[in-house]
């Protein structure tokens, strides 16, 4: 939802703005714009991807030390020039980029034209520089006017200000919206998100809600909501520059596919003890917590939601713990009762998603701990969790989440042994067995490759497919969603996932003869029932794609896959795979815009 940059130093501002944007275009992509502060402020704007502003820009080269720039998913005003970022006040000497949405923006705005304000965009963002303009009159003293203005405005935000009459400074402001402040010698920074910080700095401040800095190239000061100074101390994040580059791939979402064998090893590092056939856990909830616990409540969104229903069949299995999953968007504003003797699992990749976000804050405004599984360890969820589990996926840079969600499923595997052996003892031979096999999946996972030129060919003879369906029973059912998402975002095929139980409650009316239908067989004990499935789908003409173990040779489809062989429990994190390249060598067949397909962001903060 918006990326921003900001840069105060010696290096050549223009190009350092630049490539921080590319490196946050995943958040939105439909116009950019840099400001560079010189003698002058030099703004550009454009509509399109960033390359459509690098283009107009190329071999500028601009004096000045300070700069701002960024790219839009846009909410208010249509993607064009004119509602591009950076936006001005009046007199042309201030300018802001911003990444959220002004809740009071009307009213300001209505304010700030009676008071003879001209507004040229139809943002929301443009009532923040009148805004300041207008307190600057009052105190010509630029942080105040920021500090006053910021708490005229409601909604969420992340800001950057830069004036002319203020040289080589650049104030920040954090309201909701993820900003994090990259700190180097003689250097700053400051962006929506790390990734842009990593070819500069891995030292960084994490902005906190209310908070306000003043950036200048050799010192950052930071300020609350009443203007008094604050000491923060920085933190040094473990990803480098290298993991956000593409490796040879064609695309960030083939690299981050192939990356996972890699991320599952990387997950279960210091987490298994094999000798005692245990799982270790230290970063989550205490064992007394987990024993008394009568429910547990998982909210996500996205992707991480399917992971949260893997969780929740997972959990329910080899627990028994009664276990409720629901969306974010949904759960923030249910009217219900809380059980107290429970504990909320939040869920995202980012954790900086909106909705995610204030499902949380439900939950601990209920009481209720909270054990967050996320990828980005300083996040706002990991921030306000009691307990947080750091998936090892590193930067997925890629909007459709591939690597991201693998972390999150193994994540809650250790999580559902952790809570078996809490809550029943840790020498139940289901657990025991489920730890061995647990070891294995990063070589299996790597196996399914195997299946790639396969999947391509198949892609290929589909290539003009509108129409798909992704049935499975049980935790083929979690996957088959999240197969159908897949295809869906990136490849824009439409595609249903359902239980195969209920395709003859509706969704049967639609299989006529040359449909084209995915067929998930990995659950052993469900097998002679999707062999019903399978027969219903065929006899209605239906060209059937079976995904299965090796076992389970009754079922042979018009194309079959088979992966490798492991625990039913553990088959979606091996089942996913070829769903992903299918959907992947669909967008490719398609020429669609893989790595950022349109109308969607990676990360969504707003709500
Ligand atoms: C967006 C992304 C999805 C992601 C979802 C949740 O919709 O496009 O890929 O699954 O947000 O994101 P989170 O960062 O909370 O996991």
């Amino acid at each position: 939802m918006c990326g921003i940059v900001g840069y105060v130093g010696a290096r050549p501002v223009l190009s350092v703005l630049l490539d921080g944007l590319k490196k946050l275009e995943y958040r939105g992509y439909d116009s950019a714009g840099v400001v560079v502060l010189g003698e002058d402020l030099n703004l550009f704007k454009k509509q399109g991807k960033i390359s459509s502003l690098e283009s107009e820009i190329s071999g500028l080269s601009l004096d000045g030390k300070a700069g701002i720039g960024h790219t839009r998913w846009a909410t208010h005003g249509v993607p064009n020039d004119r509602n591009a970022h950076p936006h001005l006040d009046c007199s042309g000497k201030l300018a802001i980029v911003h990444n959220g949405i002004i809740e009071n923006y009307r009213e300001l705005k209505a304010e700030l034209i009676e008071k003879g304000h001209v507004f040229s965009s139809d943002t929301d963002t443009e009532v923040v520089p009148h805004l300041i303009e207008e307190e600057l009159s009052k105190t010509n003293d630029l942080l105040k006017a920021v500090l006053s203005s910021v708490n005229q405005l409601k909604g969420s935000f992340a800001l950057a200000i830069i004036h002319k009459d203020f040289p080589d400074k650049i104030i920040a402001a954090r309201v909701e919206s993820p900003l994090v402040l990259g700190i180097g010698e003689n250097e700053n920074f400051l962006a929506s998100d790390i990734p842009a910080l990593l070819p500069y700095t891995k030292k960084i401040i994490v902005l906190e809600n209310g908070e306000i800095a003043l950036i200048e190239k050799s010192k950052i000061s930071i300020f609350d909501s009443q203007g008094n100074q604050i000491q923060k101390h920085p933190k040094t994040v473990d990803w480098d520059a290298r993991m956000i580059e593409k490796g040879g791939f064609e695309h960030f979402m083939l690299k981050e596919i192939h990356e996972q064998p890699n991320v599952l090893k990387e997950t279960l590092e210091g987490h298994l003890d094999l000798p005692r056939r245990m799982v270790l856990l230290p970063e989550g909830p205490p064992d007394d917590l987990l024993r008394n616990l009568e429910t547990l409540y998982i909210t996500a969104c996205g992707t991480a939601y399917h992971a949260g229903l893997y969780g929740k069949y997972l959990i329910e299995a080899l627990t028994g713990l009664p276990t409720e999953v629901e969306i974010g968007s949904e759960f923030r504003y249910r009217e219900r009762k809380f059980n107290p003797k429970s504990l909320g699992i939040v869920i995202s990749q980012s954790g900086e998603t909106a909705d995610t976000l204030a499902a949380l804050r439900r939950l601990k405004g209920e009481e209720i701990p909270i054990f967050s599984i996320t990828n980005v360890a300083s996040s706002s969820v990991a921030r306000e969790s009691d307990w947080v589990f750091h998936t090892k996926a590193g930067p997925e840079v890629a909007v459709a989440s591939t690597k991201a969600y693998s972390a999150q499923l193994l994540s809650l595997v250790l999580f559902a042994l952790k809570l078996s052996q809490a809550r029943s003892g840790p020498f139940n031979p289901r657990t025991t067995e489920l730890v061995q096999e647990l070891q294995k999946l990063p070589v299996l996972a790597e196996a399914t490759f195997n299946l790639e030129k396969n999947i391509q060919a198949y892609a290929n003879r589909l290539r003009l497919l509108t129409d798909y369906f992704m049935l499975g029973r049980g935790l083929d059912f979690v996957t088959a969603l999240e197969g159908a998402l897949k295809l869906k975002e990136i490849s824009y095929v439409h595609c249903e996932a359902y239980a195969a139980g209920e395709l003859k409650h509706g969704p049967l009316a639609l299989i006529t003869s040359g449909k084209q239908v995915c067929l998930l067989a990995t659950q052993r004990s469900l097998l002679p029932k999707i062999h019903s499935n399978f027969k219903e789908v065929k006899a209605r003409g239906a060209e059937v794609l079976v995904l299965r173990f090796p076992e389970g040779e009754e079922l042979e489809g018009d194309e079959t896959l088979v992966i490798p062989s492991t625990s039913d429990y553990l088959s979606p994190l091996l089942a996913i795979i070829p769903l992903q390249l299918f959907a992947y060598y669909m967008a490719k067949e398609k020429g669609c815009d893989i790595d950022q397909p349109r109308n969607l962001a990676k990360s969504v903060t707003v709500e």
